[in-house]
């Protein structure tokens, strides 16, 4: 009953990995979870003030998104740009990830996908019937493709419409994009469009954040929401922006959002207005400075000649390299890492590496960011006392693994 491609996909190995990890630490086995990436800090409390005032809406709304939600986020959206935006050119989703979706059933063309990418856009690509070009990228270039390689892929059929995923800062690799004037420069050329994914881009640890949206704002959709810097990911609302050249596709998302999902719930798209505001850079700039601080610790005490990693330069995660190693697939190296130092980790494999990388990508959010958050102030420089008062678990795990490498 069941059609054959549908069959040969498996669960997203992120949620998989946190029943997993659950599944151990109740049977007794202390876990360190830096397999899964979600925010450890608690939604901003003006933000949940806003989702309990709004309890009561309760009817349908407009299939796009509720227009003042909209308009908040095309004026937060169009400073932050320098670029004008308007409620007309957003459309909101219950998480990004299912706009994502929505987009790759309306698609007609090939889908490139660099090396890592986030779990979930190969499976999508694949339900949407889209021809997938892989391009494996190199550490030394941040793990982005550069242009001649995304070039390469396009000059053997220069007539097809591509989609080409950056994901900036990026999961599984926790890196910027730093050649995206480069990049940009195929837009024009060719049938060349983007899906930036900026789900991290609040969380870039250095204020100089640029997307492909401002080198080429008429071939790009900005995918974002409040999953991550907000600490939202489960209220699931994500958003994205389509520049007005590309209204037809927003009008076809729609008709695919009302035959799907119909709204996003009604109490979650009022309190979201809050959320643009621009009244929280205190919170967004505290949660920066504990990530980055918790990031470069476990960047500078486990990096060797045995592991290489690039310096974590937003989000939650890190990319090891466990050079020394010899299993035959880096899911059999995460189970033993699992098995003997109870550190969870995702394997390379999961993000398009091939099975014979000893890659995995390391969250390091194993702690309470509440109350790390409560017993420090937002722009305190954080040292080692603290992390190992407020984040025991990522010392002690990094210490776990570090051993692990050595031996
Ligand atoms: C790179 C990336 N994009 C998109 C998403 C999905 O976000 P949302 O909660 O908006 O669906 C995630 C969440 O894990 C992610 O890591």
């Amino acid at each position: 009953m069941i059609k054959d491609f549908i069959k040969n996909l498996k669960p997203s190995s992120t949620l998989l990995i946190n029943e997993k990890s659950n599944k151990l630490e109740s049977e007794g086995k202390k876990i360190f979870k830096f397999g899964f990436g979600q925010s450890p800090f608690k939604v901003p409390q003006k933000i949940i003030d806003e989702l309990k005032n709004n309890a009561h809406q309760n009817k349908y709304l407009p299939m796009q998104g509720l227009e003042d939600l909209r308009i908040s986020i095309a004026k937060y959206i169009s400073k932050k740009k320098g670029q004008e935006y308007s409620s007309s050119n957003i459309i909101i989703g219950p998480g990004s990830k299912e706009l994502m979706f929505l987009l790759q059933i309306l698609f007609d063309g090939e889908i490139i996908l660099p090396t890592p990418s986030w779990v979930s856009y190969a499976p999508q690509a694949i339900i949407g019937r889209n021809k997938i070009k892989w391009i494996e990228t190199k550490s030394e270039n941040n793990w982005f493709p550069t242009a001649k390689e995304i070039e390469d892929i396009i000059k053997k059929d220069k007539k097809k419409k591509y989609l080409i995923f950056l994901n900036s800062p990026n999961n599984p690799s926790g890196q910027i994009c730093t050649n995206l004037d480069e990049i940009s420069k195929l837009a024009k050329k060719y049938n060349l469009f983007f899906l930036s994914d900026e789900i991290y881009s609040e969380l870039t640890f250095e204020d100089n954040y640029k997307s492909i949206s401002n080198y080429c704002p008429q071939n790009t959709i900005i995918s974002t929401g409040l999953s991550k810097w907000c600490g939202a990911g489960g209220w699931r609302l994500g958003y994205f922006i389509l520049p007005s050249n590309l209204s037809e596709i927003t009008s076809q998302l729609k008709v695919l959002a009302s035959e799907t999902f119909s709204s996003v719930s009604s109490p979650i798209q009022y309190a979201a207005i809050a959320a643009h505001n621009n009244e929280h850079a205190d919170y967004i700039n505290h949660s920066k400075n504990i990530l980055k601080s918790v990031g470069n610790y476990v960047y500078e005490n486990l990096k060797s000649n045995n592991v290489l990693i690039n310096k974590p330069q937003g989000g939650f995660y890190l990319l090891p390299e466990f050079v020394n190693k010899k299993f035959s697939t880096s899911s059999e190296m995460c189970n033993s890492i699992l098995k003997e130092t109870g550190v969870a980790l995702l394997p390379g494999s999961d993000f398009g590496f091939s099975q014979n990388r000893m890659l995995a990508r390391l969250s390091f959010t194993d702690f309470d960011g509440e109350n790390f958050m409560k017993n420090t102030v937002h722009n305190e420089e954080i040292n080692y006392d603290k992390i190992k008062i407020y984040a025991p678990k990522i010392i002690e795990g990094t210490n776990r693994l570090k051993d692990w490498s050595n031996n």
